[in-house]
């Protein structure tokens, strides 16, 4: 592993903050057995994981046969992080588990196409406001010393998860080996009940219009953030001091970024993933 700052490491191909994963893990989740029945979150950071788990696990609970956990954290482990790593081959299934990685790195049977894959992507300039503000609370990653320096960071990829742009370009261009249900977090903004309805159709989940409404209630920013099993209050403060539900918004990126900031994310988005195309909502 090449240690990159004082934070973050890089491990084939993959930068990551040592104090949540390490090289180790990295290489025991090649050997790592999937189910049929297997569920995999897949996000780059801050482009709405927390809020993807609380959707899965209430659909889940609704559908039935979902064990009990504390939380949803408990619920969908991230299978890069340090703890938990031991316990995740005997869990029940339905297994679910959230993760940051890049393909490459995914247990290798996932490509066999016998677990599925729900991935959320973020327009890139509020995901950059959300990961510069998480930055500041979280005590894996160096706190940033401006707005402008903290973009300068991502936009080289040296931030927990790497590049961005690699990220969903690895992701998309690589669709075809998985099982794989592509969200984006504006959508679910902006329609909430549709995406509920197309998870449940992808999962296999005949909920009944009434069940799918509950889902939606029980996933709004506002419900989400008085509910202390998917609101991540539950993290010790030595981990995340702060709030995780932080605005909920679209549009953010426009109270931070410069003209010029922005003019240079779109550049880069034209040269680096303007064959794929991505739609992005801004506001
Ligand atoms: P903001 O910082 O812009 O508020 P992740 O879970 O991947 O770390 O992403 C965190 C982002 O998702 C935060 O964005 C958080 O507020 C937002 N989020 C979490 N739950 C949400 C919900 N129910 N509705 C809208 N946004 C939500």
């Amino acid at each position: 592993m090449e240690k990159i700052s004082n934070y973050l490491g890089r491990y084939k191909n993959y930068t990551f903050p040592m104090g949540f994963t390490s090289a180790e893990i990295i290489d025991s989740l090649q050997r790592f057995e999937i189910r049929d029945s297997d569920l995999f979150l897949v996000t780059y950071p801050k482009s709405g994981s927390i809020w993807a788990q609380q959707i899965i696990i209430s659909i889940y609970q609704l559908d039935g046969g979902l064990n009990e956990y504390t939380n949803n954290l408990e619920h969908m482990p991230w299978l890069e992080y340090l703890e938990g790593q031991d316990s995740y081959p005997n869990r029940p299934s339905p297994r679910l588990f959230s993760c940051h990685f890049i393909p490459d790195l995914m247990p290798p049977q996932v490509k066999d196409k016998k677990a599925k894959i729900i991935y959320v992507m973020r327009n890139p300039k509020d995901n950059i406001v959300s990961y510069y503000h998480f930055s500041k609370i979280c005590s894996a990653m160096e706190t940033p010393t401006s707005f402008e320096d903290f973009l300068e960071d991502y936009l080289q990829g040296n931030v927990g998860s790497g590049s961005w742009f690699d990220h969903i370009r690895e992701w998309h261009t690589k669709r075809d080996q998985y099982n794989i249900l592509y969200l984006n977090y504006e959508d679910m903004i902006m329609d909430l009940k549709t995406e509920v309805t197309k998870i449940c159709s992808f999962l296999g989940k005949n909920l009944s219009e009434a069940d799918v409404e509950k889902v939606v209630e029980k996933s709004t920013f506002k419900n989400m953030k008085e509910d202390p099993k998917a609101n991540y209050q539950f993290l010790p403060e030595t981990v995340v001091k702060g709030i995780f539900m932080r605005k909920g918004q679209i549009g953010d990126w426009k109270n931070y970024f410069t003209a010029a900031q922005s003019k240079t994310v779109d550049r880069l988005l034209l040269e680096r993933l303007g064959d794929l195309s991505l739609k992005f909502i801004w506001e």
